[in-house]
């Protein structure tokens, strides 16, 4: 029986602190289907969380918060988990001292969110040990606090509030989450039968906290300082035109921006209505936004893409942060148009 993810962080655990686990939570990673580099300029986005998940096993120690994971010689995840149970005390909860066993089947710095699942499955460790709770929209605020403040990625929130609020494995239903990040509002969306979902894993890494992510929002904070609003992805159509008179890469950031915004909303809709080619053309519009006017792709990216559209897909598009990762990729579900 292949060993699972859940029984490794507890094999971990016995191994590293010599006991045997009290406290078993997770949280999954998920996928953006679109809307990428929107979310912290108040623009819609629409992620689904996917089935690979973090595990974490826990007990509590008398003396010191102590880590172990599976990714031996990189302890920059640490921050993270560290970075959630300070933010759990400052919020006044009264979480005790932990050791805490990691083991995930995400790829780490793979575009499906290992961080934001980290987080969450570190708070809900936590909240469990200290006998308390927060709603998930709490706990999502919270968790990127964490990152913002203890691992310095300046991150948007869709990855924390898909996670926290989009996990149904009972159910096993097929839906996503169309988060409007300004108001911080949102619906579920559900995916019709008629398409296939796919993930490729370029295996081409980046982490986000090496200054591309950060100089990518400052460029989008730079156009929404310069064209007086608050959210840039919600600049109303009759001013875009403003934008051409921005400077570079200014310019072609915002470009991205509020399109992106905009082809989320159509993507909801294309879904709502079962227009599933209309879906994927918007896809592969956001790919060549986000490889062209934002600069977030790769060469083996671009091929990915290249391939998977030659090959039948409806669409495909980079997901997640960038410069990297995988891609997520449309298609008729069993492969047959319908005719
Ligand atoms: C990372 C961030 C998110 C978001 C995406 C790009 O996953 O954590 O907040 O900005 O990149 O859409």
């Amino acid at each position: 029986m292949p060993e699972t993810c859940a029984r490794r962080a507890r094999v971990l655990h016995e191994e590293r602190f010599s006991c045997e686990p009290a406290i078993e939570s997770s949280a999954p990673g998920r996928v953006n289907l679109i809307g990428d580099h929107v979310d912290y300029a108040g623009g819609f986005v629409l992620p689904m969380t996917v089935a690979q998940r973090t595990h974490v096993a826990a007990t509590v120690d008398l003396n010191q918060d102590r880590f172990a994971s599976e990714w031996r010689g990189d302890e920059r995840w640490t921050r993270y988990a560290a970075g959630v149970l300070a933010e759990l005390r400052s919020a006044g909860i009264d979480v005790p001292f932990l050791r805490i066993a990691v083991a995930s089947d995400l790829p780490i710095g793979g575009g499906l969110s290992s961080s934001a699942a980290l987080e969450i499955a570190v708070a809900r460790t936590a909240l469990a040990a200290a006998g308390a709770s927060i709603a998930p929209r709490g706990l999502a605020l919270l968790c990127q606090r964490a990152e913002h403040l203890h691992a310095g990625t300046p991150c948007g929130i869709m990855d924390q509030w898909c996670i926290a609020h989009g996990d149904h494995p009972a159910d096993g239903a097929r839906t996503a989450i169309l988060l409007d990040c300004a108001k911080l509002e949102w619906r579920s969306i559900a995916i019709p039968a008629t398409l296939e979902i796919g993930i490729i894993d370029s295996g081409q890494r980046h982490a986000l906290h090496d200054g591309d992510y950060a100089s990518r929002r400052a460029d989008v904070d730079g156009a929404a300082n310069a064209l007086g609003v608050g959210h840039l992805a919600r600049l109303p159509r009759g001013r875009w035109i403003e934008i051409e008179q921005l400077d570079e890469p200014m310019r072609s950031r915002a470009r991205h921006v509020v399109r992106e915004s905009e082809r989320v909303e159509l993507a909801a809709v294309a879904l709502s209505t079962g227009d599933i080619d209309r879906f994927g053309a918007l896809l592969s519009e956001s790919h060549a936004s986000l490889s062209g006017d934002f600069g977030v792709s790769t060469n083996l990216i671009d091929s990915i893409v290249a391939r998977e559209l030659a090959a039948g897909a409806i669409g495909a598009r980079i997901t997640g942060g960038g410069f990297g990762g995988c891609v997520v990729v449309a298609r008729h579900a069993g492969g047959s148009r319908p005719t």
